[in-house]
Parts: structure tokens; C-alpha cells; sequence
């Protein structure tokens, strides 16, 4: 199940600021649809009545039984001419906002139920509806054909209707309610029967709540073409391209109008689209449980979803260049959107910035279905209507707003997201914290899902945490033509053990000091990830993302990625095809030179156990010559796997290493030179350079730590364990390593005529990594690393100019590549996803040396976190 936007989003920082209340507007029944012209208000209401009142002075002007049931919608024509008013009956009807004559009466000889929704286009002079029966109908208000008598045999009135009259066998019908307001309804003017052929059958797989016509949002169609946008209880928005001709009726007469298919957004969710507003190429999208998706139509992705309400978003609106909306919880709020602000600030503006809540109110004590904008005078309204019998005007110009509260400009929304993503203790060593991993996992989802990603938790075999998948889809058309980047990271973290005051900030706490971002997981892995989402959701807004985005984001890689290679084999299927791997898991050298990855050791965690057939024992009372000691057994059996100079002792360890080449002989000169240069406190330059060799291309094997049994004292520990682990280079095999060691420590232990016990348990392991250097992706990430970080000061050798056509300026000044490093540090994965998907990965290490990963005070520098947000913006799109 993807995680579920919750309430708690909702706490968004957005201001909780009511504008000034001018007016409330009572009336007898739910206000459920809303209309404002230069001079009135309309309001369609639960008892089939439009109320009318006077825009500046409030006075009630008329109500108007305008339909026998509650009126669904109100819509005012772009040219003020008409009033269209639908409801639940198959009758629409067409007044004239200035007389209040009833112009027209349309129905439909089909039994469309309830009308949620039309759509007037100028252009085409349509009337386009919005049934309970998924269809679309169309009808044109000048087409003299479809004109006919006050008392047509075809009229519902005379009609049977399925829906509300069906009587079961030797049943009654239903009475029907408010008789007596029927003979109030005016005789309109003219009628109009729909043509039985004027009808997209099966619009939606559900009802057609919304519609909204606009006038060329997509590159699609021709500048100043007029669309139909739909929305529909199925979950999907659609975009129709409208005909003036349409197909031959069965009697041979071509109907009048049609509409064709030219687009459907959001297959694969179910929520009902609830409302729907339409800014330029932009799409918001109100849907239940207070969703409001925002869609790029130009590119068919979606690029935001946010919680904005509790309740159903039924109504949306867009006016002074921000989204207003309402849920049916009560809330209103108001949004700056994609194009807000777009002058006044320059294109520099940080997109994500652009769309988002700046204040919420409670507006009303009820259901809010309904809400108009206007002007009147120099006051901007917002107007809602709700099932309180209310109307309420409110003035929204000069309302405060988030910006305005003192804080000036808000924070980045990367780095808010990043306080938060730190805020869980994503602890997967430590079982004390499986909750609060979970709750990260899931923070992690939405937050994906908010930026536009499909998503799903991939639950992992056994207890351990679950995989974070996210897609982001690229634009590019045919499907089959994408490349497809997976991007791998972690959201598990180590510890932050605040014993003996080693932290100087909550580890958990994101704190901003001195131009670095403190917290436990900030440099690995959650900066990093941030980073790269980011990035994605920078290019989707610039419409810039024509690759497919995977993310796995696991949550058992500081335990050793327990579960991961099951769970991704078993959803291979879910993952598709890979071109490239993507990972950014690691630092540079030092704080200043910008580095590519290309190699890490792999490991093998191992827990050597021996044990006593006795329980503890006193030393005093029970030790003697002739008592086999666990720990003093085990500290001998140790002492033989290595030699004093780190020699390991396995037969055959060294076999398979592969000898060093000239290029890579060089490869260590030159970083070593460099390192030197920058920091001559590294030297002497060979001993570096032996120091990196031994590090990165050759294998080690450490003993972490001995656990015994019983408590402190003189005791004789009846078990006696010790962690081990051995670092392991290309060229060595896992499997053949583990065999080795297993033989080793038994062999040896079988000399000590022992009484004990000796197991040797595998805690976990992972394949080294080595990737190639001069591949595409690692091209394209050193010119992407280039062009971010400028040239390396003070070194002018191994200097590159930029291709040509990288910048317009000719005197571009030189950048020194990245360095090319290996680690000695392991992360599983990467060499799996490598052979699993048959694609070659790379590694950005985002991080300085003194991020201090793993340790106290772990902190990522807030230019490395820019910086590297815009070299994925450039891979992603490049790649
Ligand atoms: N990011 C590190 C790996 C790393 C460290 C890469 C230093 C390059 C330089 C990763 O999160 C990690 O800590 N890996 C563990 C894996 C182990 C638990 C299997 C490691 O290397 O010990
Ligand atoms: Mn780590």
C-alpha cells in the first residue's frame, strides 16, 4: 500500500490566519454551488433555488426556484451572458444574470441523473455536461434543430426516470418532495432537447464531477484552442479536444459537436477528482480526503500532491494569481502557485517554493461545497458556501501571510523536508527504534508522493524495515524510449549515543551553524537522498525530465542491508529496466576538492563464539590449569588470524588481489600530489599514497569488540564471543573468503584440545564494487560535478576547459576534474543492483571528509547540499 498523505502533513507550516469576514449570508438551505458577476452573488442552493444578492451592498435581491432538486452547479459565462444552473434532475437550465429570465431549458432524453458539472465554451457556443451516468453531452445554444415544444413527449417531467422512479414489483414510487415549488420554476424561453447523438458514453468509469473548459493548456493543441478538462469519480482527469462536427446520428444527419480524447492523467489512482482549476499549462486537482494534486499538462506529470485539508477539496479556485480552496472539514486556505510571483522574483525562485499553503482558516463550522472570487471596488473576495445554509464573503486582499509573520523569506522546502526526514530515529541496529524506522519509511513515501512520485513500501522478508520505491515518470514518448536512473540510498542511520556529551546538538534535531547542517544522518544517507529528490522535482516543474526517476531507498543498510537483495528480486518486475545505478553514499578526500567513486571494498561481519559446557564460574574458587577458559581460548584462537603487521593469515588470502597497473599507479600519484598540495600535513607524499593503496585496493581484517557472559567480577565467562570483519577487494570471493576463515578457526581451535565449543557465525556480507571510470554516467556526473563546483583554486593541472557549447561565455575559466577516489568503506547493494539490472553504477560522494558520518556531531555542509542538488538536475536530465 503506498503511504497515505496524513493529517499531520497538514502541519506545514502554513499561517493560520483568518482574512477579515465582510459578510455572512444566511439562507434555508446548503449552499452547494456559487456564482459572482460584476453586480451579484449567486447561490445554488439544497432546495432547487439560485439566491441572488447585490455584490456591494449584500441585500438580498431575489430567490429564484430554479431547478426541482438541489442545484450542483452554477457557472457564469466568460462573457456575463448566461447563467447555467444544473441539478440532481436532467434539466439545465440557461438564465440571464442581469434580468433573471429563464433564457433556456435543456434536457437530455437520456436519464443522465444528476448534472455535477458544465463547462461553456465561447468559442465552439457549447454547453457541455457532466452527468451521474459518465457521459459527457453537448448541446449548442444556437443549433435552431434541437429547439422544441414547451410540452415535447420527450421531456423527463413525462418520462419514467430509472433512477428515482424505478418501482419494484408491487412497490409505490417514491413521493416526490416539493410538489408545490414546481409551479414556481419559470417558463423559460426556449427549449432545447440534446441530440441523442451529442454524447461521449463511458467519459469516465465513474460520475463526471467536474469540468472546466481552457484554453490551450498544452503544447498539444494549437495557441488559443478552447479544451474540455474532466474529472471524474474514477480518479482521472481528461482532456478533450472539441469539434464543431461530429460523427452521423442514426438518422443520418451529422450531430452537431463532438469531443475526442486527447489526454488522461492519473490511471493509476482512484480517488475521485472533486474539483478542478486550470493556470496556464498548470492543473490543480481537488480530490477527496483534502488531496490537491497539481499536473503539468504539457508533460503529463504530476508534479506535486499535497494535504491542504481535512475533508474533501470540492471546490477550487484561482484568482490574483493563487489557489483558493476549501475542504468539506470547514478549512479554506489560500496557495501561492507555480506562476505566482514569477516576475516580481526573477526565474531564480526556487520552484518548490512556489506551490504551497501561505494560510488556512477555519471558515466555516460545516461542509464547505462551494466558493467564487471576485472583485469589488478595491477588495478581493474569496466566497464560500456551505451546508450551514451560509454564504460568507471574505476580503483576502492584504491578508497576512507566512512571509509576512517576521520570518521573511521562507526556508528552502528541501531543507525542510531534510529537518524532518532527520527528525526520525531511523535506528535499524537497535530494535528499540523498529517503530520510529517505519514512521520514517512512511514520511519518506508521502513525501515522495507529494513531489509527484508513484509510490509503493516494499515490504521486506522477516521483521526488518521496509524499501522505500518511488517512480518518477520522465516525458519523453514513446515509453519505451526513456532511460530509466536507480537511484539507490538509505534512510536507516547508526546511533547517536549521547553518552559522555559527545553531541553538542540533539542528534535528532537538525541545527544550522557556521553554514553546516548538524544531525545524525544528514551526510549518510538522508542529505544526499534529499538532495536527489530535489533534483527530480526541479526538472519536472521545469518540464525538463524526460528519464524515468526509480528511488530505492532501503532501511537496513547500516545492518547490513538485511533483506534487500529478496525483496528487489522478488519486485524486479515493479523495478522494469535499468540503464544506470545512481548512488551518492560517500565523501571526498578533503573539504575542498570535489570527487567521483568508483570503487568500494566489500565485507563480511563475522561473530566468532566459544563455549563452555559449564556455567560461569568463579576464578578463584573453579580456575585452574586444567579448566578451558572461553575468552582466553578465544583471544588465542584470534591472535593466529593475523600477524603483527596486519598480515591475515587465511591460506590463499591474497591470491586473487590484481596486481596495481601504470594508469592506476598514476591515478594515486596524482591524488596524493594534490592532497599534498592543499594540506602538506598529509605527507610525506609516498606514505599517503601507500596509506590510500592499503585502504582502498587491498583487503583487512579488524576485531570490533569481545562480548562475555555474566557480570563483572572474577568470573570465568562460560561464552565469549568476538565481532570480526574482513574488508575485501575485487579479485577476492566472498564465499571462498568465508569458507577460508571457517576453515582457519576450526583447524587451529582442533590444536587446543579444547572441552569447549568453537561456531562461527556469517552476520552478513557484500560483494567490492569497482566501476569504470570513463563510462557515460561517470562522464556525465564529472561535467555535471564541473560545471557546479568550478574550477579546483589554486590548481591549474590536469585543468579541462569546458566543451564549447557548456556555457555562451568564451573566457569560461578552466575546471580541474573531480578526482577519481575508491573507498574503503562497503555499501551491499550496489554491486548486486549492478548484476541484478545489467547496468553499470556510479557514485557522487556529496560529503566532506569532516562530515563525520558515523560518529558525533555527523553534519553535511549547506553548499554541498545545493551543489550536489544541482549536479543530479543536470545527470537526470542528461542521462
Ligand atoms: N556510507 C557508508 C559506506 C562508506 C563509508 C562508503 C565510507 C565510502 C566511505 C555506508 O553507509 C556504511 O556505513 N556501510 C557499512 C556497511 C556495512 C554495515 C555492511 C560499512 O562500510 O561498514
Ligand atoms: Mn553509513
Amino acid at each position: 500500500m503506498p503511504p497515505a498523505l496524513q493529517s499531520r502533513d497538514l502541519d506545514d507550516g502554513c499561517a493560520d490566519a483568518a482574512p477579515e469576514l465582510l459578510q455572512e449570508l444566511k439562507h434555508d438551505g446548503s449552499i452547494l454551488a456559487l456564482a459572482v458577476s460584476d453586480e451579484h452573488i449567486f447561490a445554488g442552493t439544497s432546495k432547487g433555488e439560485i439566491v441572488v444578492w447585490s455584490l456591494g451592498t449584500y441585500q438580498l435581491v431575489q430567490t429564484i426556484q430554479a431547478h426541482k432538486r438541489s442545484v450542483l452547479c452554477l457557472l457564469l459565462s466568460s462573457d456575463n451572458k448566461y447563467l447555467f444552473s444544473s441539478a440532481c434532475e436532467p434539466i439545465i437550465n440557461v438564465w440571464c444574470p442581469k434580468t433573471f429570465n429563464r433564457l433556456f431549458e435543456i434536457y437530455s432524453t437520456y436519464d443522465v441523473g444528476d448534472v455535477f458539472s458544465v463547462a461553456y465554451s465561447a468559442q465552439h457556443e457549447t454547453l457541455y455536461l457532466g452527468t451521474q451516468t459518465q457521459d459527457i453531452q453537448w448541446v449548442s445554444l444556437n443549433d435552431a434543430s434541437r429547439k422544441v415544444s414547451h410540452d415535447s413527449a420527450d421531456h423527463p417531467d413525462k418520462r419514467q426516470h430509472r433512477f428515482f422512479d424505478s418501482r419494484a414489483v408491487g412497490g409505490t414510487s417514491t413521493p416526490r418532495r416539493m410538489e408545490e415549488h414546481y409551479a414556481m420554476i419559470p417558463r423559460a424561453q426556449t427549449v432545447l432537447e440534446i441530440d441523442p447523438g451529442a454524447i461521449r458514453q463511458y467519459a469516465h468509469y465513474g460520475w463526471v464531477f467536474c469540468m472546466t473548459i481552457a484554453k490551450s493548456p498544452t503544447v498539444l493543441v494549437d495557441p488559443d484552442e478552447e479544451v474540455l478538462v474532466s474529472g471524474g469519480g474514477d480518479g482521472t482527469i481528461k482532456l478533450w479536444r472539441l469539434h464543431d462536427d461530429g460523427p452521423e446520428g442514426d438518422d443520418g444527419e451529422k450531430v452537431k459537436g463532438d469531443v475526442e480524447e486527447l489526454m488522461v492523467l492519473g490511471e493509476d489512482d482512484s480517488e475521485s477528482v472533486m474539483s478542478l482549476v486550470i493556470d496556464g499549462s498548470f492543473l490543480y486537482a481537488g480530490k477527496l480526503r483534502g488531496i490537491i494534486e497539481l499536473w503539468d499538462l504539457d508533460t503529463k506529470q504530476k508534479l506535486r500532491v499535497i494535504k491542504a485539508h481535512d475533508g474533501n477539496v470540492n471546490t477550487l479556485r484561482m484568482r490574483f494569481g493563487l489557489l483558493w480552496s476549501a475542504g468539506t472539514g470547514g478549512s479554506a486556505s489560500k496557495h501561492s502557485t507555480v506562476h505566482y510571483g514569477r516576475d516580481a522574483n526573477g526565474g531564480s525562485q526556487n520552484v518548490n517554493q512556489k506551490y504551497q499553503c501561505l494560510n488556512r482558516w477555519k471558515a466555516h463550522d460545516a461542509k464547505i461545497l462551494s466558493s467564487a472570487v471576485a472583485v469589488h471596488q478595491n477588495d478581493q473576495l474569496f466566497i464560500t458556501g456551505a451546508n450551514d445554509n451560509e454564504v460568507r464573503v471574505w476580503r483576502v486582499n492584504g491578508m497576512p501571510t507566512q512571509a509576512d509573520d517576521g520570518s521573511d523569506i521562507p526556508e528552502d522546502m528541501m531543507i525542510t523536508s531534510l529537518r524532518e526526514f532527520v527528525s526520525f530515529k531511523t535506528v535499524s541496529a537497535r530494535p528499540e527504534f523498529t517503530e520510529d524506522c517505519r514512521k520514517g519509511a512512511t514520511f519518506l513515501g508521502s513525501l515522495f508522493k507529494r513531489l509527484g512520485a508513484q509510490v509503493e513500501m516494499l515490504s521486506t522478508d522477516g521483521l526488518h524495515n521496509p524499501v522505500v520505491y518511488a517512480k518518477f515518470s520522465g516525458k519523453l514518448e514513446p515509453v519505451e524510449k526513456r532511460k530509466r536512473v536507480l537511484f539507490y540510498g538509505h534512510y536507516d542511520v547508526v546511533p547517536a549515543d549521547l553518552k559522555g556529551g559527545n553531541w553538542q546538538t540533539d542528534p535528532f534535531k537538525l541545527v544550522g551553524q557556521n553554514g553546516y547542517l548538524y544531525g545524525r544522518g544528514v551526510s549518510d544517507n538522508k542529505g544526499p537522498i534529499i538532495a536527489a529528490l530535489y533534483a527530480v522535482s526541479d526538472l519536472l516543474q521545469a518540464k525538463a525530465l524526460d528519464s524515468d526517476i526509480i528511488f530505492l531507498i532501503e532501511g537496513e543498510e547500516e545492518s547490513g542491508s538485511r533483506g534487500f537483495q529478496d525483496t528487489i528480486h522478488k519486485h524486479k518486475n515493479l523495478v522494469g529496466h535499468i540503464d544506470y545505478v545512481l548512488l551518492a553514499n560517500s565523501y571526498w578526500l578533503d573539504d575542498e576538492v570535489p570527487c567521483l567513486t568508483y570503487g568500494l571494498r566489500g565485507v563480511l561481519h563475522a561473530t566468532v563464539c566459544i563455549d563452555s559446557k559449564h556455567p560461569d564460574l568463579h576464578s578463584g574458587v573453579d580456575g585452574s590449569s586444567m579448566l578451558s577458559e572461553p575468552l582466553s581460548e578465544l583471544t588465542l584462537l584470534l591472535s593466529k588470524v593475523k600477524d603483527r603487521k596486519n598480515h591475515v593469515n587465511l591460506p590463499g588470502f591474497y591470491d586473487g588481489i590484481l596486481p596495481v597497473t601504470q594508469e592506476e599507479e598514476l591515478r594515486y600519484d596524482d591524488i596524493a600530489s594534490i592532497l599534498m598540495r592543499r594540506n602538506p600535513a598529509n605527507g610525506p607524499v609516498d606514505v599517503l599514497k601507500r596509506s590510500l593503496m592499503a585502504r582502498w585496493r587491498e583487503p583487512n581484517l579488524t576485531i570490533h569488540r569481545y562480548n562475555v557472559s555474566g557480570p563483572d567480577g572474577s568470573l570465568i565467562s562460560s561464552h565469549a564471543t568476538a565481532n570480526v570483519s574482513i574488508r575485501l577487494v575485487p579479485g577476492q570471493e566472498v564465499e571462498e573468503v568465508i569458507k577460508s576463515l571457517k576453515d582457519f578457526l576450526r583447524s587451529e581451535f582442533a590444536t587446543f584440545e579444547s572441552d569447549n565449543s568453537l561456531t562461527v557465525r556469517i552476520d552478513n556480507k557484500a560483494e567490492p564494487w569497482l566501476g569504470v571510470p570513463g563510462n557515460y554516467i561517470f562522464r556525465t556526473l564529472e561535467e555535471a560535478v564541473m560545471r557546479a563546483w568550478g574550477p579546483v583554486a589554486g590548481d591549474e593541472s590536469g585543468a579541462v576547459a569546458l566543451p564549447k557549447n557548456a556555457t555562451s561565455d568564451e573566457t569560461a575559466p578552466k575546471s580541474r576534474k573531480p578526482l577519481y577516489i575508491r573507498e574503503g568503506g562497503s555499501i551491499p547493494p550496489i554491486r548486486f543492483l549492478e548484476k541484478e539490472f545489467n547496468a553499470p553504477a556510479a557514485h557522487l560522494p556529496c560529503g566532506q571528509a569532516s562530515d563525520s558520518a558515523h560518529l558525533h556531531n555527523e553534519r553535511l555542509r549547506v553548499e554541498n547540499l545545493l551543489k550536489s542538488r544541482e549536479i543530479f538536475s543536470t545527470v537526470f536530465r542528461k542521462l
